[in-house]
Parts: C-alpha cells; structure tokens; sequence
C-alpha cells in the first residue's frame, strides 16, 4: 500500500491488495485501498488508494451538468480521495428482493446487474421503489480475473468525475461476494438501442446519435488528457450508457490502463478488449495507445452510421467484421448513402453524412499515428452538428444491407463481450478472456 501512495502509475499496475487500515471514524477519511467487509452495516469509507503525486485537476468553471455538450473537455475532475460507500451485502440483497429476477437490469461479461434503491443523501440502502435507483453490478463466481476488473473499476471511477462517466458510488466486498454499485443510467446501453429490434424501443434518429457521439466522445477525451492519460480499452456500444435525455456515459474501466510514462509511446500488456473493436497495433502487438482508444470510437461511429454491429457472425463470409467490410466505402461519396442505417433516412444532410464518414476514416486509420486525437475527433463532430443543411432526400441504391435488418437484433447476441485476446483459449465468452 505505501507503495500505492506515492504512485499512481504503480497503484493501477498492482494487481494485488496490500492491507491497511482505513479510519471510518475519521471525517476526512484516509485513503485506502477496499478491504473485505464481515460485518453487517454501511460504512462511509475512501475507496482506494490516494493518488498521490498526481496533480489534482479540477473544473474549468464550466458548469458541465448545464451545457453536457460543450466542446470543452476538462469539465470533469480527477478526485484526489474518492469518497466511495461500503455497502453491506445484506443491505444489497434486501434492495434487489434478494437479486430477484424482476430486478435484472442486464448482464455482462462480470456478472448480473440489478436494479436497487438507495436514499439520496445518505445512499443508504432503502425499499425498492423510494430513494434513487442504483444499478447494482455483482460479480458472478470466484474469477481472479472479475477481482482484477472490480479493483480496476474502484481504483479508476472511483476517483475520475466528469459528466460522461457513469458515477460509481461504492462497493460491497464480503467474504466471496464482489460488487460495485453506479448511478442508475435510466435508458440502459447504447448497444441496446441501436440492435435490439424491441417495439418498445425507437430507433435512434441522427441528430441523437451525434449527440451519443460527442458525449462518449468527450468522455475519452477526458480521460486522455488527464495528467496521467488513461486508456480505456474497451470502448464499444454495450459500455455507453445513455440518461434520460440521451447524455453518454461510459461506464466499465475493467480493463483501463494508466498511459505511457516516461516519454514512451505506449504500454504494453496482455490483449484484451472485445472482437471487432480492438485497434490491429494492439493485436498485433500488444502495444497500447492511448490512440488505440481512437480506434475503438471510429469502430461505434461505424456502427451508428450504419446501424450494424461491429462483428457479426450471423453476417455472411466477408461481412462479419464491420470495419473489414465497410471502411472502403468510407471513402467513395457517391455509395456512402447505401451504407447508411434506413432507420434514419431523411434526417440528414449529404455534407454531415461525408464529414462524419471522414471522421471515422480517420478514426480507423491502421497507424495509430495517423489517427487523430479524441479533442480533434471531438471538435469535428460538434462541428457536424452544427451543419444546417438540407436533409438528403431519400434514394436507396443497392446498399450493402443496413441496420434495418441484419439479424443480429436479439440483443441476446453476447458475441460483443469482453474477452482477453491473448495467451489463453477464452474459458467463457461472458468474461474478459485472452483474444488470442
Ligand atoms: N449504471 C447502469 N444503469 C443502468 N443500466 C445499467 C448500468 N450498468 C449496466 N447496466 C445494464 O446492464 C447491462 C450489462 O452491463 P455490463 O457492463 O455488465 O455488460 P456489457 O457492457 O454488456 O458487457 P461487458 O461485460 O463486456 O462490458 C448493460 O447493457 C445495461 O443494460
Ligand atoms: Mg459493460
């Protein structure tokens, strides 16, 4: 733990938990790292280790909550001791009528995540239907690999704040039971709204999915220009999280990394991330950059463009991998429009239909050098948004086939999971797993 005090590069490469003690009783509670919890009750506690020697950035004096889309990206703060609730499991277990089928939000590659209550000031556990919803994430078998993810997710969220990163509010560690507990993101994952064939749910029209774009976008931007970067690796539809009025939140730092220090160009690890995402250097390497973050945003541009998901093995031979399949087409204006989702036709202009294909060309560019920078990847698409031009009349030409009907909307389709990339054959495509 000493250690984790004095570095933040080497308190986010530690994957083990070092004992301390952590003063409760303390009003301005010590840093710590989490600690098994066997008592009953809540206990207000720091969440993790204080990020020590690390500047402190704190808000421009933007307000982000009034202007969410505001080009700027430093409208979050890096906490310098995040304030995170320990949650008892028995107060998590009454919230969720003992993780009761009806309360199931969804699941992922850590585990099932319910639907809880929590009051609003105090965040104490309270009856289903008063308070504030949480969504409660539980980690569902002993995995040393779920471990790694919850501590990387307490360390990371825990003490990053900004308006497109889903707020983590505490955890609960007891005996075997691993959870963490967020804000409650009222209109679930972006995955779900853009394949999900679901009556209930609308298609998303155009200027949202800008909107989606730019809000996840300022959230990676964020991360990377924080004084130390972060990566994030493992940008893709199901980790974007839409509020009510359709504010991105990206939520899942598992598998964030602390950039390259010391004047190197990227870090080097095990591959991990999810099929159809995952930027080639990283693959082909292991190097990660933090423009392997860019890469992943090109590949959901292409998806909400064209409405498919980013790998499909229901798609045929040659099709499966969207990037493979489409970014040709990113580049020839006069089939642009066959790409397209059909969804959303009549919603936009031809002159924003070809500035965001060249945004995503360029987010998908081989060399990670090549790439652009989320701030510039940023700037642009506010810029798209501000195009007044004519919506396209509507003309379909003999399109490759779009999102009105590729055959992956179950949205039971799990092949969108997060698995590690290499070293290992994947033992449960449900957990982050090596790719290769
Ligand atoms: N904070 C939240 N608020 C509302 N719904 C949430 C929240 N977090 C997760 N969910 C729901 O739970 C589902 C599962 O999320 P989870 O992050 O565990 O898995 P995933 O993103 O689909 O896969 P992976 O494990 O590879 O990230 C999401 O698709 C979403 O519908
Ligand atoms: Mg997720």
């Amino acid at each position: 733990m000493g250690n984790c005090l004095t570095s933040w590069f080497s308190c986010f490469h530690s994957s083990n938990i070092t004992p301390t003690t952590f003063t409760s009783s303390d009003a301005n509670y010590s840093s710590s790292t989490p600690q098994p919890t066997t008592t009953a009750g809540s206990t207000e506690a720091a969440g993790s280790q204080l990020l020590s020697g690390a500047t402190v950035s704190t808000s421009d004096g933007i307000d982000p909550e009034s202007d969410p889309l505001s080009p700027k990206v430093n409208g979050g703060r890096i906490l310098e001791s995040p304030r995170l609730k320990v949650f008892a499991f028995s107060d998590l277990k009454s919230t969720t009528r003992n993780f009761k089928s009806d309360t199931l939000l969804g699941e992922g590659g850590f585990g099932k995540v319910y639907r809880g209550w929590v009051d609003e000031r105090t965040l104490a556990p309270c009856k289903p239907g008063t308070g504030i919803a949480v969504a409660i994430k539980k980690l569902n078998d002993e995995s040393m690999q779920g471990f790694e993810e919850w501590q990387s997710e307490i360390n990371f969220l825990g003490r990053l704040s900004h308006p497109n990163l889903v707020k983590l509010l505490g955890y609960c560690w007891e005996d075997k039971e691993l959870l963490l507990v967020y804000e409650f993101v009222q209109k679930g994952s972006l995955e779900n709204h853009l394949f999900r064939r679901n009556a209930m749910v609308e298609p998303l029209p155009w200027d949202l999915r800008l909107r989606i774009a730019i809000g996840a976008a300022r959230g990676l931007a964020f991360l990377h220009a924080s004084d130390k970067q972060v990566i994030y690796r493992d940008f893709k539809a199901s980790n974007i999280l839409l509020d009510g009025i359709y504010n991105a939140k990206i939520s899942d730092f598992g598998l964030a990394k602390v950039g390259p220090a010391g004047g190197a160009s990227h870090v080097t690890t095990r591959i991990m991330g999810t099929y159809g995402y995952v930027a080639p250097e990283y693959i082909a390497t292991g190097h990660l950059y933090v423009k392997s973050d860019v890469y992943g945003f090109g590949v959901v541009l292409l998806e909400l463009m064209t409405g498919l998901r980013a790998m499909d093995k229901h798609r045929p031979n040659g099709q499966q991998n969207l990037v493979d399949w489409l970014r040709p087409t990113l580049s020839q204006k006069r089939k642009m429009k066959n790409i397209m989702d059909a969804r959303m036709e009549g919603q936009y202009s031809s002159k924003a239909m070809l500035q965001a294909a060249q945004v995503t060309l360029k987010c998908l560019e081989p060399d990670p050098k090549s790439r652009p920078s989320m701030k510039e990847v940023l700037d642009d698409l506010v810029k798209i948004q501000a195009i007044k031009d004519k919506p396209m009349p509507f003309k379909r030409g003999s399109g490759s086939g779009s999102g009105s009907g590729s055959g992956s909307g179950s949205g039971s389709n799990r092949s969108t999971n997060t698995h590690c990339l290499g070293g290992r054959p994947a033992l449960n495509h449900h957990y982050h797993t090596p790719l290769q």
